[in-house]
């Protein structure tokens, strides 16, 4: 596809001459500042959604708060912005309790989420007393009570619970059925009733919790939730014979990961650009708010745990085009940022938009095959693995019946994830910057030094216009540990 096309770009993003600009800074002068691979942040973006989100809770359910999910990005900085606009945080391991302690967050505006709690992880939750530990199994139930007991504390717990509904863009992350790892069936839930029963001295049962996945696209998975806790809950009160506290719907709202105005070539996991509201996860959270209150009545409290709706589209990542070669009539453009920092990219095929950041006065008129730096074949922006796989598929169906085109159309969509190539001005050439949109989810904490590639900095700019800076490049020092350093003595 070669269409000259324009950009739908969201209000934080502007064209300045030739160069992008974000909350009105110039992109090229901050590459230039503060070098390249560099992630850039809008604080206003981010206490926007938190505000939004938070008001879209609370405009279906009075009694709602939101648990930021600090998997997606739990950067000091980031953290506390989230604070002061008056959200609580869900954490999934000992480390994240601790930044969410080092940000401020007080025990009461913590849950804890995890598969495999540890002692020590369960002994620091219990000793501080959270909001709430969310139990993924019977087992780790008598391992709370054992601790609880030996603390001589209660702990206050929820139970996660497998509803049967697939939410999620990918298999990875979808987390709702008992295929996935995560949480209780039916059967593992009346053992866990069983433990709870008897230990009601070291055991508060608070609450219930699920989450059926991430980027998950239809509201009315969303409310089949609702639905099945509604009817959870009545039965666990029905066993406790006391009502729960709380009710925890879990995260999973998506964003619009597509930006071109017309012809857009990722697939419908990503593009949620024909959805009228500006943030498609506060309309749907505000509709699921509505159902809450409606199925599960006012005096419960509603959890909601955001992570990617809160944070994605607060970042970009600007890299710079360091070399490019022409394979018969394709150019291709290699980056200076590669799945090293955007693990999704290569983990589950995640589409992220693209654009030149330093000829925006240019149409996105030629195709380009797009790389990172990396040594493999999978550091790529395009779909090499789907392309194959679809070659080898195509070829085995054409031809039997009741393969109609619109079943290979399906199935190509599915298996070929990621579009061939990327609209960049056919001028597009190394020198040029290049900017990876809604960048700020899961992206900070899984960066990587393979290849010996330093992580990326990340600067914010602030409500106030100031650069604040989230974290440093890595040094090169910082490519070896310190027991790396000692063995090699006065050579580095
Ligand atoms: C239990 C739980 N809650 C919330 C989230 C956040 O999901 P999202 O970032 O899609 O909102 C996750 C993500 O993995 C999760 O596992």
């Amino acid at each position: 596809m070669n269409a000259a096309t324009l950009h739908q770009l969201p209000p934080q993003l502007t064209a300045r001459g030739p160069n992008l600009a974000l909350d009105g800074h110039d992109l090229g002068r901050m590459a230039t500042e503060h070098g390249s691979p560099l992630f850039v942040f809008s604080g206003r973006k981010l206490a926007g959604n938190a505000r939004a989100l938070l008001a879209a809770a609370r405009a279906g359910h009075p009694r709602a708060r939101i648990f930021y999910a600090s998997k997606a990005c739990s950067n000091l900085h980031v953290l506390k912005i989230i604070r002061a606009e008056g959200l609580s945080i869900e954490v999934n391991s000992g480390g994240e309790m601790w930044k969410a302690r080092a940000a401020g967050f007080k025990p009461a505006e913590i849950v804890f989420n995890g598969v495999a709690k540890s002692v020590a992880e369960l002994e620091l939750a219990i000793g501080l007393g959270i909001q709430a530990i969310n139990v993924d199994s019977a087992f780790e139930l008598s391992r709370i009570a054992e601790v609880a007991t030996r603390l001589g504390k209660v702990a206050t717990i929820a139970l996660r619970i497998v509803p049967g509904i697939g939410g999620g863009a990918t298999a990875g992350i979808q987390t709702g059925s008992e295929r996935s790892k995560f949480g209780m069936g039916q059967a593992e839930l009346r053992e866990a009733l069983d433990i709870a029963r008897s230990h009601t001295s070291v055991l508060d049962v608070a609450g219930m919790h699920l989450h059926i996945g991430s980027q998950v696209l239809d509201l009315p998975d969303f409310l089949e939730s609702v639905s099945f806790t509604a009817r959870q809950a009545r039965e666990i009160a029905g066993h406790l014979g006391k009502p729960l506290k709380h009710l925890n719907l879990g995260g999973g709202y998506p964003i619009n990961y597509v930006h071109r105005r017309q012809g857009a070539n990722a697939g419908r996991d990503f593009d949620l650009s024909a959805f009228a509201a500006a943030q498609p996860a506060a309309g749907m959270m505000e509709a699921v708010s509505r159902a809450a209150a409606r199925e599960l009545g006012p005096s419960p409290e509603i959890f909601f745990e955001p992570g990617r709706s809160m944070v994605a589209d607060c970042a970009l990542l600007l890299t710079r085009v360091e070399n490019m070669k022409r394979r018969g009539a394709t150019p291709w453009l290699f980056l200076d940022a590669g799945y090293n920092l955007l693990l999704d990219s290569a983990a589950v095929r995640w589409y992220y938009h693209m654009l030149n950041a330093s000829r925006m006065d240019a149409p996105a008129d030629a195709d380009f095959r797009v790389v990172g730096p990396l040594c493999d074949s999978a550091d790529c922006f395009f779909d090499v693995e789907g392309e194959y796989l679809w070659e080898a598929i195509e070829a085995k169906l054409s031809g039997l019946a009741g393969v109609t085109p619109e079943v290979l159309a399906e199935l190509k969509a599915k298996t070929v994830r990621l579009p061939e190539t990327r609209a960049l001005p056919a001028a597009t050439a190394p020198g040029d910057l290049v900017a990876l949109l809604d960048t700020g989810a899961y992206s900070l904490e899984e960066m990587f030094q393979y290849c010996g590639r330093q992580r990326a900095k990340a600067v914010m700019i602030a409500a106030d216009d100031s650069i604040v800076t989230l974290r440093e490049r890595d040094r090169p020092e910082d490519l070896v540990d310190a027991a790396e350093r000692m063995g090699m003595g006065a050579a580095i």
